[in-house]
């Protein structure tokens, strides 16, 4: 089998994946949505040679997709460029052909530092075969909310029932949705009561952001405002249904989407939430927080309680470090549960041995690589 490889630059992604939607045949593996690329189009870091796609075609059809976006990692105020990998798939009927394979050998002639933050059990099993480094997995804090909803088991075993009978009862799923509802606002009240008292309000990242940044994470993948904005702005995914893309793989369509900056104390302190719906399920995720202060970090706490309250999340999301805080609460302690993303990387010729340990020293958030725009 001959696998042909193609590359699509940045500054063709957006028309490419126009063209691709506009003239989708059913069957045809489409390898953007036209959100990402148009978010693609307009990453910050991006020059518009640089890659978007790496395509494989094999009898002139496209089988297989490898998405990636540049971006930098700091090290003590430089910058070393790097891509982040994104998309990835083959067509079932390809795998385990040498497509995917195939796809990633590609990228590593470009000599760049690559990134990988949470991926499929089979993408890491080709990600350990090709010798990317396996980095420590990514540790955060979860909690479920629905989860806690035990008054509404008789109801969910009900509706269960029900519709492996092929029927549906809006008042079934209404009395569940109560349930969580209730317990959302109990739970996050009796946590909030237990932190102490420190006030915060939503404001915009202060001017010295990056310097922030710098102290406490000199060595790390570089999020600055500029690509908080552009995360903000045009984010990968679409809450517009006519801008779904048949053909493509992953879903880029959520209900809700949201992006906060808020701020707290007088130091400087800040941080970044980020929030969506997906099929009914709503996420609250912290993402970096700046905080020398202990009270400062309890106040960015208290904001991201009280925003899952407004939004109404099944969900929350806390990077590790904010652990030793977030137990001042012995309910939360309770509640949230540890959870993990994978992280590989491949380090570009010619000098990878001499920063791997500048890579074992990196900060890396739960909320790094696309995830944040995702
Ligand atoms: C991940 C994916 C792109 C791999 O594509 P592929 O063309 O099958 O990969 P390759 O044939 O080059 O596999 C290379 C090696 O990886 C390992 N590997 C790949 N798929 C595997 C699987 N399902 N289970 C175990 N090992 C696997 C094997 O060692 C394989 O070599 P071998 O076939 O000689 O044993 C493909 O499985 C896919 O599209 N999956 C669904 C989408 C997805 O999960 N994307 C990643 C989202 S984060």
């Amino acid at each position: 089998m001959a696998i042909e490889i193609r590359e699509v630059l940045v500054k063709d992604v957006y028309d490419a994946a126009c063209r691709r939607t506009h003239d989708y045949r059913p069957g045809d593996v489409i390898p953007i949505s036209r959100a990402r690329a148009l978010a693609w189009h307009r990453n910050p870091h991006a020059q518009s040679n640089d890659v978007s796609l790496v395509l494989a075609y094999v009898d002139g059809e496209c089988v297989g997709y490898r998405g990636m976006f540049p971006a930098h990692w700091r090290k003590h105020g430089c910058a070393r460029r790097m891509y982040w990998y994104s998309t990835y798939f083959v067509r079932p009927d390809q795998r385990r052909g040498g497509v995917g394979s195939a796809l990633l050998r590609h990228t590593f002639d470009m000599g760049t530092d690559i990134g990988l933050i949470g991926s499929s059990a089979e993408a890491q099993a080709v990600y350990r075969k090709l010798g990317f480094f396996e980095m420590p997995a990514i540790q955060g804090l979860m909690l479920d909310i629905t989860r806690l909803n035990y008054q509404s088991l008789p109801l969910r075993a009900l509706r269960k029932l029900a519709s492996k009978r092929g029927l549906q009862s809006r008042w079934l799923d209404r009395s569940i949705q109560l349930g969580v509802n209730t317990n959302r606002q109990l739970v996050l009240r009796a946590i909030l009561a237990q932190l102490p008292d420190v006030a915060h309000r939503d404001g915009p990242l202060p001017d010295d952001y990056e310097a922030l940044q710098d102290v406490v994470a000199p060595t790390r993948f570089d999020r600055d405002r500029t690509t908080i904005a552009w995360a903000s702005q045009v984010p990968w995914v679409t809450t517009d249904p006519s801008f779904d893309t048949p053909g493509y793989y992953f879903r880029d369509l959520r209900e809700r989407f949201g992006y906060h900056t808020i701020r707290t104390g007088d130091a400087g302190a800040c941080a970044n939430i980020w929030s969506f719906t997906r099929d009914g399920l709503s996420d609250v995720h912290l993402l970096d927080t700046y905080a020398a202060r202990f009270e400062d970090t309890v106040g960015i706490l208290r904001a991201v309680f009280d925003h899952a309250l407004r939004w109404g999340a099944d969900r929350i999301y806390l990077p590790i470090h904010l652990a030793p805080t977030l137990y001042g609460s012995s309910i939360a302690r309770a509640l949230f549960k540890s959870c993990e993303r994978s992280f590989f990387m491949w380090l570009g010729a010619p000098e990878a041995e001499s920063i791997r340990g500048d890579i074992a020293a990196l900060s890396v958030s739960y909320a790094d690589g696309d995830f944040t725009f995702a």
